[in-house]
Formats: structure tokens, C-alpha cells, sequence
């Protein structure tokens, strides 16, 4: 627990710290500071319009940063700790930087299961700003060496947990209005939302937003997880120097390179596997990355949700 005191004293001085999640690694900065989050969206060469999600230890400390609801309280009984975001109005009296909000009159909190991001949080007594820490339009990362390799000159330290459980970012949704709206698919699911809610929720995402024209929410930008190859989705064969992201045991032969996300299909160890797999294949020694068709039922969604960024050209 060294490490933790250490980190936590490192934020506590404005530094940025970047630390396991179980969705993603996390850019950390103290989220009170100004300075320390204008650091974050330069170290992550990050468009300033894009707003941050604040991170706390338990449900207590975020409720006081945000007007509170029915639909949050919900939502935060059913999730938290856990992989959801929830955007609410700010406080009044919300101490949280300005500049982390992006100067929207809202806030995305959540609370995080990780041990490691836990145990930061509750050393530093501050809730922590964290976007994904990977340089803006890049991959999440899900290993600490991901995260060296883009961002080692600028963070103070990297806390080490080993492979991220989840591989994808929170799912993110909006509680603002009369009914609750997914902004991000994530691995909590529109129908896991519904179940804690007893009602509907809407959509508002990818097509269903009419993401094409104008993005539901600010860093939902259509080409945001991108490798440098170009991505080639729904491939049920592989074209000359591809590398090839499989899904399941029936395997096109002919890719210079196959990671497969799941040979037994499933979507939760697919999801995982994702973005390290984008990673290790986005190579100039090959043509492109071909990606088999992923099913869209549960987190399949969210998968296909972050390959459709990936391929936008
Ligand atoms: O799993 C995660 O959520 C990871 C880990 C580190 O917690 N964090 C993460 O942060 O993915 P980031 O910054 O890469 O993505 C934040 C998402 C963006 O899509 C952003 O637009 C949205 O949350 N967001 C943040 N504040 C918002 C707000 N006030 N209204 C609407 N969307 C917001
Ligand atoms: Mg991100």
C-alpha cells in the first residue's frame, strides 16, 4: 500500500496519476484543482470541449457534488461500485474544476470497484478526474503498459493492477431528464438499466442519435477509437496482408495475424480482449485489421458500438 500513499500524495500535489479501473485505465488529477485537470487534457492532446468523468469513493461523496434523484438513487443502489456513469446537473455548491466539467451545467460521476482505484480514492481524499488514459482518438488502454506507451513523459506515476476485468469504458448515462437516456453503451446494459429503473430507457447513441450528423454526447466523436490501420468490419473472409480480429471457432483461413477475442464466443471475454487486440494488430506490416461479425445481443452492442469509431474514416 506504499505505492497508494504515494500516488495519493502525488495527486494531492496536482500531479497526474494514471491507475487501474476495472473498465479501463484512468488519466487521474485531482478533480478540485483547475490546474492539475488542464494538465489531463494536455497530456491526452484532448479538444477542451470534451468533459471529464469525476470518480469517488462511495455514493455519499458524489450525491454532494450533484442534484441528487429518484433515477440516480436507483441506478447507484444497483451499480455502485461499478462500470456506470451517471450525468446530473452540478450542485451549487460543487467544488469540482470547472474546466473537468467542460463548462457544461452537468457532471458525469461515477463510483469505481477496482481495489487499486478504491483504495487511491480513499488515500486521497479527493475525487479524481479520469478520462481514459490513452492520447485523444487512440484506443483505451487496458494494460499499465498501454498507458506507458503513450503517456509515460507525462504522468508522476502508473499504478500497476494487470489486465483491466471489463476492456471497456463505463456505459454512460444521462439521469437529467424524465427518462433515463444511454449516452455510452457499456457493459452495464440497456436492459440491466431497465431492470433497476422498472422503466424504460432511451437510446441515445450511435444511429438511434443520428450520431452521423452530430454527436449525443460531446466525446462521443464518430472516429474516437481509432488504430492507424484502417478496420474492416463484419468480415466473413480475410483479403491479402490483413490481420484479423476472430470472433468464435469458425475461423476464416489466410489473415497474416489472428487474436481471437473469444473461440468460445463469449462476449464478456471478447470485450476484454478488445482493445489490447486493436493494439497489438494496428502494425505497418500489415494491410488492415479485418474484424469478424460480432453478435449484437448484450455487451455485443457496446463492442460494435466502439468498432464502428474504430473503422469511421
Ligand atoms: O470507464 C470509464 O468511464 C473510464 C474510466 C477511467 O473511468 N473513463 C472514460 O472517460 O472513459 P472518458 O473521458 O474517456 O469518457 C468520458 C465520456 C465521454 O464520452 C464524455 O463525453 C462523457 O463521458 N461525458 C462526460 N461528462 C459528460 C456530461 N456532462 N454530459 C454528457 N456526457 C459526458
Ligand atoms: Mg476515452
Amino acid at each position: 500500500m506504499q505505492n497508494i500513499e504515494h500516488a495519493a500524495t502525488l495527486l494531492r500535489e496536482g500531479k497526474l496519476v494514471a491507475f487501474p479501473t476495472e473498465t479501463v485505465y484512468g488519466l487521474g488529477a485531482d478533480a478540485t484543482n483547475e490546474r492539475a485537470v488542464a494538465e489531463i487534457y494536455a497530456a491526452k492532446g484532448r479538444p477542451q470541449f470534451n468533459p471529464l468523468i469525476i470518480h469517488f469513493a462511495d455514493i455519499a461523496s458524489a450525491k454532494q457534488r450533484v442534484v441528487w434523484n429518484a433515477h440516480a438513487e436507483k441506478l447507484a443502489r444497483a451499480f455502485w461500485p461499478g462500470p456506470l456513469t451517471i450525468v446530473l446537473p452540478r450542485a451549487k455548491t460543487c467544488d469540482i474544476s470547472l474546466l473537468a466539467g467542460a463548462g457544461l451545467e452537468t457532471l458525469a460521476v461515477r463510483v469505481p470497484a477496482h481495489p487499486l482505484a478504491q483504495a487511491l480514492l480513499n488515500a486521497t481524499h479527493v475525487p479524481l478526474a479520469a478520462p481514459s488514459a490513452n492520447r485523444s482518438g487512440r484506443v483505451s488502454p487496458t494494460l499499465a503498459a498501454h498507458v506507458h506507451e503513450e503517456l509515460h513523459d507525462k504522468v508522476a506515476m502508473i499504478l500497476d493492477g494487470g489486465p483491466c476485468e471489463v476492456g471497456l469504458e463505463s456505459t454512460v448515462v444521462d439521469a437529467t431528464g424524465a427518462r433515463v437516456k444511454v449516452l455510452r453503451p457499456g457493459s452495464v446494459t440497456p436492459d440491466m438499466l431497465c431492470e433497476a429503473l422498472l422503466e424504460n430507457v432511451e437510446l441515445a447513441y450511435g444511429e438511434a442519435a443520428g450520431e452521423a450528423d452530430a454527436p449525443a454526447s460531446p466525446g462521443m466523436l464518430l472516429q474516437h477509437y481509432a488504430p492507424g490501420l484502417p478496420v474492416r468490419l463484419h468480415a466473413q473472409e480475410v483479403r491479402a496482408g490483413e490481420a484479423l480480429i476472430a470472433f468464435g471457432a469458425a475461423v476464416p483461413a489466410g489473415a497474416e495475424r489472428v487474436i481471437n477475442l473469444s473461440e468460445r464466443g463469449d462476449l464478456t471475454e471478447a470485450a476484454a480482449n478488445l482493445f489490447a487486440s486493436m493494439r497489438a494488430l494496428d502494425l505497418p506490416a500489415y494491410s488492415g485489421i479485418a474484424v469478424m461479425p460480432i453478435p449484437e445481443e448484450g455487451l455485443g452492442a457496446a463492442i460494435n458500438d466502439r468498432l464502428k469509431r474504430a473503422a469511421a474514416k
